[in-house]
């Protein structure tokens, strides 16, 4: 038995060794550029050009001049890629990689949501759809939220959609009042504060570090509370050796590669006793296979109409802009 597992286990190797040597070539070849966010399976962060936040990421995609990008990551990021960047080709390895979050928000219900503030200015969290960004005033992302919401003068009031989570963290930070649309992020909800604080308990010495989609109670009892990029420069910065970690498990890939020697835990979540179910699968269905058939094939890729493109590009151009000073 033990040594039929050893067996699967090298040729699993074998392949995703095969496969990325593949798509190494295939990218040379056809001159396509990966873009990945933090949070994708650690063997296609080995592949990409270029990894990031969400904010990072649709820089990225607005400055670069490349003709083909594949985009591992989830379907909205995707969408915002070729929003931002029309004459680039998206290749998206699997169109059903989704975002909970961004699907507690459809277009219809927030257009119906929308006509209760007629005079409000719409911010919307990055994580949604095109149709949601095209009914928005201008886009954030967890790296600058905070900026977006300061470059609105104080006597405008602001709808906030799709993350309440997000929204409150918000509110308490800026002081300001924001009509919260009622979303949230399955990952970022799972966590039990009670078996973090137990871990906590084991490990007096780590600091709490949390991303700001968590639920309010244990944003409370974080160290640090960022986007995933203002957590790996905090991690790296800080003195301290052990960390607990409240976001998505998939940032623990790219953090261990730049903080060597520091101890990192992903935060328990309620369902399970083992501490990396924080990785959600409907996440991560993008794979070596998906990216390698996807580049061969150059299908599929992100379409939208131009009518809802030109739409949803304007608030994003706003939050680029916003970001720039
Ligand atoms: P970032 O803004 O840190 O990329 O977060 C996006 C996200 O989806 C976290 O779950
Ligand atoms: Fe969406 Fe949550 Fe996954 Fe982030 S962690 S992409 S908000 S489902």
């Amino acid at each position: 038995m033990f040594l039929l597992m050893l067996r699967a286990t090298s040729t699993m190797k074998k392949d995703i060794e095969q496969l990325s040597t593949e798509i190494r070539l295939l990218k040379e070849e056809k001159g396509i550029t990966i873009l990945a966010h933090y949070y994708q399976r650690p063997e296609i962060q080995q592949l990409a050009d270029y990894i990031g936040d969400s904010l990072a990421l649709s820089q990225y995609a607005s400055e670069c001049r490349v003709q083909k990008i594949l985009f591992a990551g989830v379907h909205f990021m995707a969408e915002t890629a070729k929003i931002i960047n029309r004459r680039a080709k998206v290749l998206i390895p699997d169109a059903a990689a989704g975002c909970s979050l961004a699907d507690s928000c459809t277009p219809s219900a927030f257009e119906q949501f929308l006509k209760q503030y007629p005079y409000h200015k719409v911010i919307s969290y990055i994580n949604c759809s095109a149709e949601i960004k095209a009914m928005s005033d201008v886009i954030c992302t967890s790296s600058n939220a905070e900026k977006v919401i300061q470059s609105i003068p104080r006597h405008q009031p602001i709808v906030f959609a799709p993350d309440k989570n997000l929204g409150r963290y918000l509110i308490a930070k800026t002081g300001r009042k924001l009509v919260l649309w009622d979303g949230a992020c399955i990952v970022h909800e799972s966590f039990s504060i009670e078996k973090l604080l137990k871990l906590h308990r084991q490990f007096p010495e780590a600091k709490i570090v949390a991303h700001p989609e968590a639920e309010p109670h244990l944003l409370k009892v974080a160290h640090f509370i960022g986007s995933t990029s203002a957590m790996i420069s905090y991690i790296k910065k800080s003195d301290a050796d052990t960390f607990i970690i409240a976001t998505e498990a998939g940032i623990l890939h790219e953090l261990q590669k730049q903080v060597q020697g520091k101890t990192l835990i992903p935060a328990p979540t309620a369902e399970d006793n083992t501490c990396a179910s924080s990785e959600w699968g409907f996440m991560k269905m993008n794979t070596l296979e998906k990216i390698h058939s996807c580049m061969l094939r150059e299908y599929p890729t992100v379409e939208i109409e131009e009518c809802l493109r030109l739409k949803a590009l304007q608030p994003l151009i706003r939050m680029l802009e916003i970001s720039k000073n």
